[in-house]
């Protein structure tokens, strides 16, 4: 029978690290997944992460199962993290551990289709909603598999390389009561272009007039421009919007990729039956995370000595790209790129879109082993001394293609 089953192209953004890795050329270049890179092209464990790691060696006493939310003190450092100590709304808010900000971002599109059914949409009738255009390419395999209705509202002007905010608003000002409208807290992947504290007040106001769910995914906080700040939008909704919903991932800034840590959150005035559907659904599904990751996570916001450390590690990670951002583009208009590439130096996180075009990616991947996804988006993790003037003098070169 499984004969029946054509074999499927690789994932657009997975499938570029086994590309790169059997890449024979020396001076290839990865500039497609999103892990960060230090200067040396190395993605380290975190020093407190494996502080952590080893306390948790020593300390552990039991594997027996930890249940579908998983660990308690996990949910309520992160809860604090995303939301603030002092942010009013925390009591309406649940957590819960998830494997990795993907696990949230299903478990919660989970949710919203059987909020769906509880509204009395009638059989066969999906809750819509609305992404980013562009987002995340995996958003919508992810979401979309849950059940929902994927709609596009406009986000990014790819030929000026600015936020249109102005179609987003308008979009959003049509979308109806009960809809889901998914938004990333910072650092926008892929284009890296963020709203602005006054943007979110308007989306704030937009979703309180139309009714519609803003939904928040946060895989990135701390890489723009700090951990609070980056949350700024996502707290202000939280204070004005009768309901938010979260997907939080630890991926990217406690650097636990392959441990899978993340959260789904509801900001409801029903913490506690909401709590116990996304138990019950996450039973359904994988019954319960993974434990390990989300140990080490509370353990370094529990000690006040390792959390300033791994804030100090997460700091010097992002200013790493910030400086990245600044170098690519002095560089590229030092060898004559007259500013058209001026737009990576303003934008925030791990991308930014180059602003080239497919053939012109597939040129650089072929002709000189630099890796990116078809949208021209790129890591600016992956850049540093030993390869930066060879991407802009390929980058310079592929332009008149
Ligand atoms: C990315 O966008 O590169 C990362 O979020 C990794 C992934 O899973 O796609």
């Amino acid at each position: 029978m499984f004969n029946l089953l054509p074999p499927l192209a690789t994932d657009p953004i997975l499938g570029l690290i086994s590309r790169f890795q059997q890449d024979p050329r020396q001076q290839k270049v990865d500039l497609g997944v999103g892990v960060y890179r230090d200067a040396q092209g190395n993605t380290p464990v975190f020093a407190s992460v494996k502080v952590a790691e080893r306390r948790l060696l020593e300390s552990e006493q039991t594997k027996a199962y930890i249940g579908p939310a998983g660990n308690p003190d996990f949910n309520l450092k992160m809860s604090e993290l995303i939301m603030g100590v002092q942010h009013s709304r925390l009591a309406d808010l649940v957590l819960m551990q998830t494997p990795g900000g993907c696990g949230a971002l299903r478990v919660a599109a989970e949710l919203i289709v059987r909020l769906a059914g509880f509204r009395g949409a009638s059989a066969g009738t999906r809750p819509t909603l609305w992404v980013s255009d562009p987002t995340w390419g995996n958003h919508i395999p992810l979401l979309g598999n849950a059940g929902v209705e994927i709609k596009t509202y406009p986000y990014y002007h790819a030929d000026t390389h600015q936020l249109n905010f102005e179609g987003m608003l308008q979009t959003l000002g049509k979308v109806a009561e009960g809809d889901v409208v998914l938004l990333h807290g910072c650092c926008h992947n892929p284009c890296g272009a963020d709203l602005s504290i006054e943007q979110w007040q308007a989306v704030s106001d937009l979703a309180n007039s139309q009714g519609f769910i803003p939904f928040v995914d946060m895989a990135y906080q701390g890489f723009g421009d700090d951990l609070d700040a980056d949350a700024a939008g996502l707290r202000l909704l939280a204070e004005q919007v009768p309901e938010v919903v979260l997907a939080i991932s630890c991926s990217k800034n406690f650097g636990l990729y392959r441990e899978r840590v993340g959260a789904v959150g509801v900001i409801s005035q029903q913490p506690n039956a909401v709590a116990s559907h996304i138990a019950n659904i996450v039973r359904g599904i994988y019954s319960m995370p993974p434990s390990h990751g989300a140990a080490i996570v509370a353990e370094v916001l529990s000690d006040e000595a390792l959390a300033k450390s791994w804030r100090e590690e997460l700091e010097t990670a992002r200013t790493r790209i910030v400086s990245n951002r600044r170098q690519l583009v002095e560089q590229l208009n030092t060898i004559g790129a007259d500013g058209r590439f001026d737009h990576i130096a303003r934008q925030k996180g791990m991308f930014s879109f180059v602003g080239i075009n497919q053939q012109q990616v597939a040129k650089l991947i072929t002709e000189f082993g630099i890796y990116m996804v078809d949208s021209g988006r790129i890591s600016l993790a992956g850049l540093n001394p030993t390869n930066l003037d060879y991407f802009c003098e390929s980058l310079i070169a592929v332009m008149d293609t």
